[in-house]
């Protein structure tokens, strides 16, 4: 079906950097957005130590997405919501791997709606494959040397190859 207005669907995250798991959410949100904005947040949690800097990581994200129409890469400083309503985005796009994820995901949204009426959350889960994937996980692995290549596209290799030196 044809739709008159696209429907535009943000799938906002650090990417930090983007895994196989985040693309397989961000492929899967095509079934219910016509375009889906993979947004690379440029200040990411206080509490997080960054790998890439959001340059690099908005860069992964536009190689890995480069043949796949209608995911497009972008990035955004300050509040989600005031981004989402600038690019007149319908939903935000999460992913949820485990239970764990809830909690963190369901407070996320809330404070999103208190600060506009108008976000609403789309969760979706990850092929179960990817179940146990994150950034995270992909940082340490990579950074004390293990075989990241079945969590990160090629793309995303060539740039971790290259901070390790290799
Ligand atoms: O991949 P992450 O780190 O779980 O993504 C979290 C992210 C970037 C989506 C979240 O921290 C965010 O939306 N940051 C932008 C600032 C903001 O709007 N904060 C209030 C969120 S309730």
């Amino acid at each position: 079906m044809t739709r008159v207005h696209p429907v535009v669907a943000i799938y906002p995250g650090s990417f930090d950097p983007i895994t196989k798991g985040h693309e397989d959410v961000a492929r899967r949100s095509l079934v219910i957005a016509d375009r889906v904005l993979v947004a690379v947040a440029r200040t990411a949690s206080p509490a997080k130590s960054e790998l890439f800097g959001v340059e690099e990581r908005l860069e992964m994200v536009e190689e890995v997405f480069r043949d796949d129409d209608g995911i497009e890469a972008c990035r955004f400083e300050g509040l989600l919501v005031d981004f989402a309503r600038e690019v007149g985005a319908q939903f935000v796009i999460r992913g949820l791997r485990a239970v764990s994820d809830f909690e963190y995901e369901f407070q996320m949204a809330q404070m999103n709606r208190e600060l506009w009426s108008g976000a609403e959350t789309v969760f979706l889960t990850p092929d179960q494959k990817y179940s146990f994937l994150s950034a995270s996980l992909v940082r340490e692995v990579s950074r004390l040397g293990g075989d990241v290549s079945r969590f990160v596209s090629e793309p995303v290799l060539r740039h971790l190859r290259k901070i390790s030196g290799e």
